[in-house]
Formats: C-alpha cells, sequence, structure tokens
C-alpha cells in the first residue's frame, strides 16, 4: 500500500458514459467504447495505456447500457471453459490477460451531466490523489504512452497538466482551447481555457486532448462550478477556477492523435492501425493497392 501523501500517480479515471450521439446510430445500444478498433474495443487501448504509464487502478464513470464495458474487463467464465477445452491457448492467454491487466472499480453517473460532472463522480474513488484521466475516444499512438509524458511533466511542476495539439483553426469549436505560455520545449503555462469557442473568440489553435493529471483540488472547484456550454458541467471550466489558485501546464504530446469518436477519425484510426497490424497487415495493404483508387 502507498502512503496518501506519497504523490506518484496509481489511478486513471475513465469518463464513459457519455452517449456517443456522434456516432449514432451504432452507439444507440451499445457503449461508444466498445467500437472495436482491429480486434480491441477503444476504451481496452486506453487502459493498456493506462497500464503502461505505471497506473494500478482504473475507475470507470459508467451509465445505464453501459454494461458490456463491465463484462469486458471481468473473467468470461464460460469462454475461457470453451477456449481451454478446444486447446486455444493463445486466444485464451488474450482474454484472460484483459481481467488481470489491472484492478478496476465502476462507478455510476447517473445523467449524462459533462465531463466536469463525470469527473466529480471519481472523488470519492480518488481519494485525495493526484490522478489521471483519460478519454478513451481520443486514441494516441505514441512511443512514450501519453498518459506518461504528461506524468512526467506532473512530477517536475507538481501541478495539474492538460494534454494539447495544435488543430486546424476551423475546428477550435470541437475541443477546449488554451490560451499560454510556453515554458520549456512542448510545456506550457495555461493563461486561460474556454470550452468550444468559435474561431473568430478562440484564443490559439491549441486543443484540449483527453489526457489530463489532475491534483483533488480540482473537485472543489467542479462542485462550484456551474453549467457552460451546450448545458454541461465542463472540465474546462473547473480548471479555469482552478487556475486563480495555482498554475495548469499543458503538455504538447508526441504521438499521433485520432478521434476514434468520429465516424471519419474512427476510419482512419481504423485503416493505420489495421495497417500496423502483424497479422492483418500485409494483406490489408495489399487489399487497399488493389482498390485503385483515383
Ligand atoms: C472534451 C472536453 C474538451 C476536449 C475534448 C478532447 O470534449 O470537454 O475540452 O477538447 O474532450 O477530446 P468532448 O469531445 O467530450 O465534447
Amino acid at each position: 500500500m502507498r502512503e496518501k501523501n506519497d504523490s506518484s500517480i496509481r489511478k486513471a479515471v475513465f469518463p464513459a458514459a457519455g452517449l456517443g450521439t456522434r456516432f449514432l446510430p451504432a452507439t444507440k445500444a451499445s457503449p461508444k467504447e466498445m467500437l472495436p478498433l482491429v480486434d480491441k474495443p477503444l476504451i481496452q487501448y486506453g487502459v493498456e495505456e493506462a497500464v503502461a504509464s505505471g497506473m494500478d487502478e482504473v475507475i470507470i464513470i459508467t451509465g445505464r447500457g453501459k454494461r458490456a464495458i463491465e463484462d469486458h474487463f471481468d473473467i468470461s467464465f464460460e469462454l475461457e471453459y470453451e477456449l481451454k477445452e478446444k486447446n486455444k491457448l493463445k486466444l485464451l492467454a488474450e482474454v484472460e490477460r484483459i481481467s488481470n491487466m489491472v484492478h478496476f472499480s465502476y462507478i455510476r453517473q447517473k445523467k449524462a451531466l459533462g465531463l466536469g460532472h463525470a469527473v466529480l463522480c471519481s472523488e470519492p474513488s480518488v481519494d485525495g490523489e493526484p490522478f489521471a484521466v483519460i478519454l478513451s475516444d481520443d486514441i494516441i499512438d505514441a512511443k512514450t504512452p501519453a498518459t506518461r509524458q504528461l506524468m512526467d511533466v506532473y512530477e517536475k511542476y507538481r501541478s495539474p497538466v492538460v494534454a494539447i495539439c495544435e488543430v486546424p483553426r476551423e475546428t477550435v469549436s470541437s475541443y477546449g482551447i488554451i490560451d499560454a505560455i510556453e515554458v520549456e520545449r512542448g510545456v506550457y503555462q495555461v493563461r486561460e481555457m474556454v470550452e468550444k469557442p468559435s474561431a473568430e473568440k478562440a484564443p490559439s489553435n491549441l486543443a484540449i486532448i483527453g489526457r489530463y493529471v489532475l491534483t483533488p483540488d480540482i473537485f472543489d472547484h467542479l462542485k462550484q462550478t456551474r453549467p457552460g456550454k451546450g448545458g454541461e458541467i465542463q472540465l474546462t471550466d473547473g480548471l479555469q477556477g482552478l487556475m486563480k489558485e495555482r498554475p495548469v501546464y499543458a503538455c504538447r504530446f508526441r504521438g499521433v492523435r485520432y478521434d476514434a469518436g468520429d465516424k471519419l477519425g474512427f476510419l482512419k484510426a481504423t485503416v493505420e492501425y489495421a495497417l500496423k497490424n502483424q497479422s492483418l497487415g500485409g494483406e490489408f495493404r495489399k487489399y487497399l493497392q488493389g482498390l485503385n483508387l483515383k
């Protein structure tokens, strides 16, 4: 057991109660977090990133219609039995690995009141420690896991860190956008952050991407945060409040990000990940080359 005042980060919160409206009708009765990217659901990529970053506890904020997520990370008695009987040991090992990766716990968010509210729901489990937040529809392909990169910045500055990347100006209204000064290569101190501003009002084109390292004092601010953009309690607004008390940093992570919660972003991620897949990549490349696209 680690001490409470040991400030290393070992818990990752996964908000997963959202309605997935950008991916309807696929997400009408199935969680968007369970959409398969090649052969694994989106949320598994996030959980693997958390584990590779050194986390030992994953806290998933779920809602109605999301039970498939819990089943995915649980043991699957019948399946494991069948695989054993049929001597499919490689598959068995893969299936067993999923439930053994890390300790999972679940909290129900009764109403989809926004990302800030989802994070607030994790307060009892976070229990006064600094923690990471991972949005599983942002898939980040990186040599050093993106969450680990943020943790490294946190360990140096001891204050909250958000992941950022540059986005085209015309898309800023889909993101939290920051105004910031660079304090070292790829690390910024945030001056202001605005949730989904119009292109005219955006202070920059540096967008927040779904990775955060937060400190437990965010909860007091989230409790005071009134509904903002879209009538939702926004994490961006909570962080803007926290910034009056302590600095907040941004890390321009090294890696490629896919917005897999969006149909086009999901297709791009699927093609790229399929091409890189050891057993499928070669055939798939040949297939694409044979399409003779104009
Ligand atoms: C959320 C955040 C936003 C951030 C984005 C990254 O928005 O509210 O600040 O830029 O994730 O993916 P959402 O995409 O859930 O609307």
